[in-house]
C-alpha cells in the first residue's frame, strides 16, 4: 500500500502478510510510518492505493472509512491507555458495549460473558465497577483487551500496547496477550520500537524505514 499525508509520502509500497496465529512485529524509528500501517489495516486510514486482504476479501473495497472495522475481525489496541476508553463508562459497561452493538448474545448472557472476559484478562468485579480514571494503565489495557476479545477478532493490531506501562506491568500484559493468543489462535501485528521485546514475543519482525519495509526477519 501507498499513503501520502499532504505532500509527504508516508508509506511507500508497504507489502507484507500476517499468518494465522502468528505474532508479526513491526519496528522502526519514530515517524517511520508504523502507526499509519496499523491504522490502514484496521480501516482508520485509507491508503491512496493498494489492497488490504482479509480472508481473501479486500476490505478497502467496502469503501466507508472505519465503518467495517468492528465487524471485520480486525481490532486495534492503541498506545495511550487513557484515551482508549470512554471516561464516563465503568469497566463493565466498556466490555458490554461491543456485545450490545454486535448482538453477540442476549441481554441475560451479556453479563456472564463480560465476567468471563474479565476473568480471562485477570480483572475482578471490583475493577469492573470503576471508571478509567480509577484504574492503572495496566488495568485499562486489560479492559481494552477484554472489550476487543468480546468481538472475537482474528487479528489484533497492537500499537505500542505496553510502552506507557512500567516494566513489570509491561511483562504482565505481554504474557497475558501471549496466553490469549495460545488459547484463541489470534494473530497479532505488534508495533513497537523496542526490539528486545519484539525478539521475545514475535515469530517474524518487519523493519520499516521511511515508509518502506527494508527487512523481514524470521525469529
Ligand atoms: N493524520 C496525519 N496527517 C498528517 N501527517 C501525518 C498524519 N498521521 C501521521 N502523519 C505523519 O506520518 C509520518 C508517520 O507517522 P506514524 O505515526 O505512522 O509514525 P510512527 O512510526 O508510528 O512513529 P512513532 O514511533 O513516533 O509512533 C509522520 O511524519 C507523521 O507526522
Ligand atoms: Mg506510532
Amino acid at each position: 500500500m501507498f499513503k501520502k499525508f499532504n505532500a509527504k509520502q508516508v508509506l511507500e509500497d508497504v507489502n507484507f502478510d500476517i499468518r494465522p496465529g502468528e505474532t508479526l512485529g513491526l519496528c522502526g524509528k519514530s515517524g517511520s510510518g508504523k502507526t499509519t500501517v496499523g491504522r490502514c489495516i484496521v480501516g482508520l486510514e485509507i491508503p491512496d492505493s493498494g489492497e488490504i486482504l482479509f480472508g481473501g476479501v479486500d476490505h478497502l473495497s467496502k469503501g466507508k472509512m472505519g465503518s467495517s472495522i468492528m465487524g471485520t475481525g480486525i481490532q486495534m489496541i492503541f498506545q495511550h491507555p487513557e484515551t482508549s476508553l470512554d471516561p464516563r463508562m465503568k469497566g463493565l459497561d466498556s466490555i458490554i458495549e461491543p456485545l450490545k452493538i454486535h448482538n453477540k448474545c442476549t441481554r441475560e448472557q451479556m453479563y456472564d460473558k463480560a465476567m468471563e472476559l474479565a476473568d480471562m484478562v485477570g480483572l475482578s468485579m471490583e475493577h469492573l465497577n470503576r471508571y478509567p480514571s480509577q484504574l492503572s494503565g495496566g488495568e485499562i489495557q486489560r479492559i481494552v483487551l477484554a472489550r476487543i476479545l468480546s468481538i472475537e477478532p482474528q487479528l489484533i493490531v497492537a500499537d505500542e500496547p505496553t510502552s506507557m506501562l512500567d516494566v513489570s506491568v509491561q511483562a504482565q500484559v505481554m504474557r497475558l496477550m501471549q496466553r490469549i493468543q495460545e488459547e484463541k489462535g489470534i494473530s497479532y501485528l505488534l508495533i513497537s520500537h523496542d526490539i528486545e521485546l519484539l525478539y521475545q514475543v514475535c515469530d517474524r519482525i518487519a523493519y520499516l524505514e521511511a515508509g518502506r519495509i527494508v527487512k523481514m526477519e524470521e525469529i
